[in-house]
């Protein structure tokens, strides 16, 4: 079974987004999808209840409960981490997934923030031993601003404490076309190409690793 977790401690860095869009993309190609929810505020769970029901069936799970199974014919899990998710809780994430990716939003605060959470994530084994894949996304980015170029130097920078670098694999633009797919229980894939074309191509590079070899364990 695939595993995706999304994970950032840092509040609205764009984790459910990002989540909600995985698991939308893995049900419009045909995969059985779960989505867990850890986090006790239910967004990922909410937009899943606002999901039209003509739409690919993605399996909704509350990851609070002591008990998370999902259903058995599950082919992609992914999981929506809470902010502040840190030291014990952060292990037990790491060890249920495959790829972890890290939205990071493009603000001075959320860079030291993401930059303290990476030091923390690159001491853990199983990162370190490559059995969960990490990458990083730059999220909420202005299109030719400058604050573009400072994000993507900072996270093209982002290295593991044994030097190897993380990958970073997508940068994601701000724009009102996420707050109205979200409202809907839909994501950029499913509303009219004519407004979202462009956010659907900047998803390509995401897409394109988390169906490469390089997204996977070794
Ligand atoms: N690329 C984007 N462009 C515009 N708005 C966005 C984008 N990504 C996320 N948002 C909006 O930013 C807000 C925070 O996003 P989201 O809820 O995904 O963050 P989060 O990391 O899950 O937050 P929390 O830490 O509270 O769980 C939401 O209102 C969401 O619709
Ligand atoms: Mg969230």
């Amino acid at each position: 079974m695939r595993s995706i977790l999304v994970l950032n401690p840092k509040g609205g860095s764009g984790k459910t987004t990002i989540a909600t869009h995985i698991a939308a993309w893995y049900a419009l190609a045909g995969k059985q999808v779960a989505l867990v929810d850890y986090d006790v505020q239910r967004c990922a769970l909410d937009w899943l209840e606002s999901r039209p029901t003509d739409r690919p069936v993605i399996h909704g799970v509350d990851g609070t409960q002591t008990r998370t199974r999902v259903p058995r014919n599950t082919e992609v899990v992914v999981m929506d981490a809470p902010a502040a998710t840190h030291g014990k809780q952060l292990s037990e994430l790491l060890r249920r997934a495959q790829t972890c990716i890290i939205p990071v939003v493009p603000s001075p605060v959320d860079l030291h923030a993401a930059s303290r959470f990476i030091d923390e994530l690159v001491e853990v084994g199983r990162v370190l031993s490559r059995r969960v894949r990490v990458a990083t996304i730059a999220n909420r980015v202005r299109e030719n601003s400058p604050g573009r170029l400072e994000i993507e130097d900072f996270l093209r920078s982002m290295k593991l404490s044994d030097g190897r670098r993380l990958p970073f694999v997508a940068a994601l633009r701000n724009t009102q076309n996420y707050v109205h797919a979200a409202e809907r229980g839909l994501s950029v894939f499913e509303i009219a190409p004519s407004r979202a074309a462009h956010d659907v191509e900047l998803w390509e590079p995401l897409l394109g690793w988390l169906e490469s070899r390089r997204s996977l364990p070794t």
